[in-house]
């Protein structure tokens, strides 16, 4: 017999009664009280909230950058509190790319020595990697003719959009943007903006946290977070996408 189950949204990332506490000595910060959410495949999501919300905790959870005090995070199904660290570690690096607000490349390396970083422990060989590296440049809106260059040569638009090649070259279905836009100008927002929309109309699932409402316009869904829980899931003006707006 042929089942088949039709355009059902398969759930990628689902994070279930997450705590997250931390404690420095005798300070404890309830970081995160119990966020519970799904994205779906091929989603586009943005999360908001005030400074010191628990927006980057919960982004590190999804990320398992770091570990829940407390609840679940399951992955592509596979509920990742049971593993080691090791188990995750291949998980993470499998699935997940990072673009984060200070792009963190490397800067006494080249572009192409930094966007082809994720492919060394995976054994491909060099000439392999460079062709997977000019790919993911260019698919992320840059340029060829920075590979040889050091990141502090390029300008903060550009050395974002070698980081978006570095998330990407691997091919993750799951791409965690950590404020991206946060220290560009505008045009060059538009540009990250524009390819992450192209990235997740190519299959990625994508989640980006941000201040700026024509960035969160821009995706599917906006999860609201204050003091560490969820408090409002608002659904956005695709006409107030900094795509569309001067
Ligand atoms: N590694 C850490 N150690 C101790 N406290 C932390 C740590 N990371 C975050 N916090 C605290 O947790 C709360 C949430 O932080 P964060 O998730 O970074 O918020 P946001 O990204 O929304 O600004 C804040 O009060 C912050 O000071
Ligand atoms: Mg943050």
């Amino acid at each position: 017999m042929n089942i088949r189950v039709c355009a059902v949204a398969r759930e990628i990332i689902a994070v279930e009664n997450v705590t997250k506490v931390y404690r420095l000595g005798d300070v404890v910060t309830y970081a995160l009280r119990g966020v519970s959410l799904k994205i779906f495949e091929g989603e586009i999501i943005s999360i908001m909230g005030p400074s010191g919300s628990g927006k980057t905790t919960l982004l590190n959870m999804i990320g398992l950058l770091d570990k829940p005090t407390s609840g679940r995070v399951i992955i592509d199904g596979i509920d990742v509190s049971r593993l080691g660290s090791g188990e995750i570690a291949r998980i993470r690096n499998d699935k997940i790319g990072f673009v984060f607000q200070f792009f963190n490349l490397i800067n006494r390396l080249t572009v192409l020595e930094n966007i082809e970083m994720p492919l060394i422990p995976r054994g491909i060989p060099r000439s392999k990697r460079i062709e997977m590296a000019r790919e993911a440049l260019i698919k992320a809106g840059g340029d060829v003719s920075w590979l040889p260059k050091k990141p502090l040569q390029l300008s903060g638009g550009q050395q974002q959009r070698v980081a978006i090649a570095r998330a990407i070259v691997a091919n993750p279905r799951i791409i965690l943007a950590d404020e991206p836009t946060g220290n560009l100008d505008r045009a060059s927002a538009r540009t990250v903006m524009k390819t992450f929309l192209e990235l997740n109309k190519m299959g990625a699932t994508i989640a980006i946290i941000t201040h700026d409402p024509e960035i969160a316009n821009c995706t599917q869904k906006i999860y609201i977070i204050r003091d560490g829980r969820i408090v409002a899931v608002q659904t956005p003006d695709p006409s107030r996408c900094i795509l569309y707006t001067q």
